[in-house]
């Protein structure tokens, strides 16, 4: 496919990197320096356009540009897309509708993950864009489609914000160890290892029968739990997905 990307910052460059291999790229943006810098972190060529009177008739585009910025975007891009996709986070389609003409709306909400194309993306939108998109939002990562706006934004505050959350818990382990006498390298080392690891279990298992397989009665693992029930771990985080969903509204 051709497609457009505008608006060359991180998440375009990691779309871009994970895009390139299948698909001819555009990348659009207001500085002809950027743009060039931009392309050469890419393996192949791409085609570059300044943004100003760009002209996007029939075009597939992928809007990076910051939420803030969509007006003033919108304003210098004349005609009218084939599809819109945006990454643009709390964002609704009706705005993306009052800025930007196109036959199709598409909302995604990927995570930093996409720089090493890890990212949970979630979509929403267009029901007749749905294997398109998947299969575009796969090429950095995992991809669930969801029926709705208000779960696209309940799931920004699960997977979109979930990096945030779980570097606290990585820092905050680390912290733990080194309190108790572990070398700081040695406690980071530990840390990173405990993430990889736990990518395949909760990949295969319930996370309560996770936690029952790891707590044995009176062990070391049921008095850390205890420790955090006490601290009220989980009402912290579904206070925290709550308050990270009301965000969006
Ligand atoms: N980073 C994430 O983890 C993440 C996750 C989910 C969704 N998103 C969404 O991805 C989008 C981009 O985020 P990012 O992290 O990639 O930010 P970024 O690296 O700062 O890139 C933002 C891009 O927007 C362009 N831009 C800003 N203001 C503009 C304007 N007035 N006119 C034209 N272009 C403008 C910038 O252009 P210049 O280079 O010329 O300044 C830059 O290329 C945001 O909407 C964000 O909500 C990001």
């Amino acid at each position: 496919m051709k497609l457009t990307i505008v608006g060359p910052g991180k998440m375009a460059l990691a779309l871009a990197k994970g895009l390139e291999k299948e698909h001819e790229l555009t990348i659009v943006g207001r500085d002809g320096e950027k743009l060039l810098r931009f392309t050469k972190q890419l393996s192949k060529h791409a085609k570059t356009a300044l943004l100003d009177k760009y002209e996007i008739d029939g075009q597939t585009l992928i809007l990076c540009v910051k939420p803030y910025a969509l007006k003033e975007t919108a304003s210098k891009m004349k005609g009218k897309a084939q599809s819109l996709y945006s990454v643009l986070a709390g964002t609704p389609i009706k705005e993306l509708q009052k800025a930007i003409k196109s036959e199709h709306y598409i909302r995604a909400m990927p995570n930093l993950a996409a720089e090493f194309f890890a990212s949970m993306t979630t979509l929403t939108g267009d029901e007749a864009q749905k294997e398109e998109a998947e299969m575009l939002f796969a090429s950095i990562g995992r991809t669930l489609w969801v029926e709705s706006e208000k779960e696209l934004d309940i799931a920004t505050a699960i997977a979109g914000s979930g990096p945030a959350y779980l570097a606290l818990i990585a820092e905050a382990l680390a912290d733990g160890g080194v309190k108790e006498g572990l070398k700081r390298t040695d406690a980071m080392k530990l840390v990173e290892g405990l993430f990889t690891g736990f990518a395949p279990l909760i990949a295969h298992s319930h996370p309560a029968l996770l936690k029952d397989a790891v707590m044995s009665p009176g062990g070391t693992t049921a008095a850390g739990c205890g420790a955090l029930e006490e601290n009220c771990i989980r009402s912290a985080f579904i206070e925290a997905v709550a308050k990270a969903y009301g965000k969006t509204l």
